[in-house]
């Protein structure tokens, strides 16, 4: 029995739904490719749940297009495999990290294309070699059908479920592209999305993922596509496998760097690293230069990959097995390297939290040599049961501190003692606990803890908070050793004699501590604030209640409902500030401070309302015109905007003046606007 006057579709909901499938796919594509949204996510939403309603209305209407289709789906027992239309081929590899493996790849290619000394130099296309997995999309009259694996190159797997769940990969392409069109590149993690999987996991007491690499190939292989929806994955597109009829939808390639030009249009993220280079000495060049980036991109390299630029001489050389002649991937030092622990130590922070560190042989890895790496808590030590005397295998990418990615137990010898977190502060002796929920055992001693009174006064001393030029990390040390600092006043009341009596102390260099500190009492109340070391409480916070209180006894005095009305501020970090000045020890230090002549302006408490900059970053780079960076930074700030050093993907705008560095390049890569000093001045006078 059929109802179908009943449930038959409006000719206009059929029409609405296709118009709004349209307009989903464009927001998505400037959300998630270029980075640049231009409506609101809540407008996004209401249009996705509106879409969503009409197709709960007429499930017969719903395309695999739809971007409703890129979370849910069935869960599988396994995969199903796919037979690659054009084998997924690999490159031959350059492990050679010297500049040698640049030349002999140019030396090879031209030899085979029997050139000689006098011909030109060839024309190459050099890519960053992205640490993913190779991915295999296939698009047929624009609309993605098939996600596959790489496999062993002929047969994959079918994992087109999770690949929908990847906002940057389109589900429908522009009209007029061929019938038949595969996409090939890499899927990856980011380095942000992966620390805060990790974090997450860590909370949660789940397994961490052990790299960026790992984290996206499991996410791949997710049979439930509701948990790969949940792990954040990104795509570069690099080439193309099956194209029918291979002329259509426009140009007819000539070279690859053209095929990747023509992607991009149609929607597929291709890395604005990608650069035409010509001969050896360029392709040197490029190798050294993203060698340099490496550290500081979002993401994990493991090398570039060369490729002949001209699609004819690409045919012309061929291949050789499964390799193409005229794509070679060069090799970066590894980010990943063996090595043993020689002992774990417990290192008490700032606020007492105790940290297991293990000292390793050094070895060299990410470009650097290292000794130390975190283990972070105990539960994280346990789960990897690290013991001393392993071989481990070390990690260490881009900014962040090495890691202990796991132990080799086949090379274990006897059967050396399990990690026990001490159940006392390694340095005080007080009772280290584990509050109930929190992953870390914390000293209690507090300031009566000499650890955590160094931090503290080193926290206080940094640049970023009130700034006393040349007192480090070895001069606290003694300092507070020689019991003539306990608590952070005490340092305004050094006499000369004590500080010149320290071991290695110079009377000049005595003297110039002195001016330091007496300097640093002339100070900001956000600097100040950030200053004390009140947990939770980072320069952003410190600005954010300097701005809304502009005085500090309000502050001290505030209610944790009172702080919550302050920008950024979440129950926590109430809580925390409230905390903080509730102990009669903190007031006191406060007032000390005060009494010993430490000093800032008083400013009135913001107005209200909303300040043209609020919720804005911006990131400064190169000399303006008529702004020192100082100055810039303050109006922005005035303005209720935020000023970071470096550019991500929440950058609002790079303010760029003379000499503009990388934090240029950066911005332009992930397209974040920028602006010169005239620019940022209309944005301060409310223009957009
Ligand atoms: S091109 C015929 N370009 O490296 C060449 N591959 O063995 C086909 N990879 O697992 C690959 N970045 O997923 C190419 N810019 C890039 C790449 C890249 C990473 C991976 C690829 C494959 C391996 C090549």
């Amino acid at each position: 029995m059929t109802t179908p006057d009943l449930f038959a579709p409006e000719p206009d909901e059929a029409a609405l739904m296709a118009q709004l499938r349209q307009t989903l796919h464009e927001h998505a594509h400037r959300y998630y490719v270029l980075d640049a949204p231009t409506i609101p996510d809540a407008e996004y939403d209401r249009m996705f749940r509106q879409l969503q309603a009409l197709e709960a209305r007429h499930p017969e209407l719903i395309t695999p297009d739809s971007p409703t289709q890129r979370v849910g789906g069935k869960v599988l027992d396994q995969f199903a495999q796919v037979r690659h239309a054009l084998p997924m081929l690999s490159i031959r590899t350059e492990t050679d990290t010297q500049a040698s493996g640049a030349e002999n790849f140019d030396a090879r290619i031209r030899r085979e294309l029997g050139l000689t000394d006098v011909d030109p130099a060839l024309e190459y296309v050099a890519e960053p070699k992205f640490d993913g997995l190779a991915m295999s999309l296939r698009f047929e009259h624009g609309v993605l059908v098939q996600a596959a694996t790489r496999g062993d190159g002929e047969v994959g797997e079918d994992v087109t479920q999770n690949s929908r769940t990847i906002g940057q990969i389109p589900l429908s392409l522009p009209a007029g592209v061929p019938t038949v069109l595969e996409v090939r590149g890499e899927v990856y993690m980011r380095r942000d999305d992966f620390e805060a999987l990790n974090d997450k996991q860590r909370s949660l007491g789940q397994k961490t993922f052990v790299n960026p690499r790992n984290a996206a190939a499991g996410a791949v292989r997710q049979l439930d596509p509701a948990i790969a929806a949940r792990r954040p994955l990104s795509f570069f597109a690099y080439g193309v496998g099956e194209v029918t009829p291979p002329d259509a939808g426009g140009p007819v390639w000539q070279t690859h760097f053209d095929l990747l030009q023509t992607l991009k249009s149609w929607g597929f993220p291709v890395s604005s690293l990608v650069k035409i280079v010509h001969g050896a000495a360029e392709l040197v060049a490029y190798y050294e230069s993203i060698g340099q980036q490496r550290d500081g991109l979002g993401f994990d390299i493991d090398g570039v990959v060369y490729k002949v630029n001209s699609l004819s001489l690409q045919s012309q050389l061929g291949f050789v097995t499964r390799e193409p002649r005229w794509a070679v991937a060069h090799k970066f030092p590894a980010q990943e390297m063996l090595t043993t622990v020689l002992a774990i130590d417990v290192q008490v922070g700032r606020t007492g939290k105790l940290t297991p560190v293990a000292k390793l042989a050094p070895v060299f890895v990410g470009g650097v040599t290292v000794t130390n790496a975190t283990l972070h808590n105990e539960d994280e030590a346990r789960r990897k049961d690290v013991r001393v005397g392993d071989t481990v295998i070390v990690r260490r990418a881009g900014d962040v501190i090495p890691e202990v990615v796991s132990v080799l137990l086949d090379k274990r010898v006897d059967d050396p003692a399990i990690f026990t977190m001490p159940r006392h502060c390694p340095v005080c002796g007080s009772a280290a606990v584990r509050e109930e929920g929190e992953a870390d055992y914390r000293c209690t001693g507090g300031l009566f803890c000499s650890a955590q009174r160094k931090q503290a006064i080193l926290h206080f001393a940094q640049r970023r908070a009130v700034e006393v030029e040349g007192l480090g990390d070895k001069l606290v040390d003694q300092m507070v050793d020689a019991g003539i600092i306990n608590t952070l006043p005490d340092l305004y009341r050094l006499g000369f004699t004590a500080l010149a009596n320290l071991a290695r102390m110079a009377e000049k260099s005595a003297q110039n501590i002195l001016d330091a500190l007496e300097k640093s009492k002339q100070t900001t109340l956000p600097r100040f604030l950030f200053g004390l070391g009140i947990r939770h409480v980072g320069e952003a916070t410190a600005k954010a209640l300097a701005r809304h209180f502009g005085k500090l006894d309000p502050i001290m005095d505030a209610s944790e409902e009172e702080l919550l009305a302050v920008a950024d501020v979440g129950p926590i970090v109430a809580k925390s500030i409230r905390t903080f000045f509730d102990q009669a020890h903190n007031r006191e230090v406060v007032e000390q401070l005060r009494a010993c002549g430490v000093n800032w302006l008083e400013g009135e408490p913001a107005p209200v309302a909303a300040q043209p900059l609020s919720g804005q970053t911006f990131v400064l780079t190169g000399t303006l015109p008529t702004l020192g960076r100082e100055e810039a930074k303050a109006l922005i700030e005035a303005a209720g905007g935020k000023v970071a050093g470096s550019v991500s993907k929440k950058t609002s705008y790079v303010v760029a003046g003379a000499e503009a560095g990388s934090k240029l390049d950066r911005a332009q890569e992930l397209g974040v606007a920028v602006v010169d000093e005239a620019g940022l001045k209309e944005l301060l006078d409310g223009g957009a």
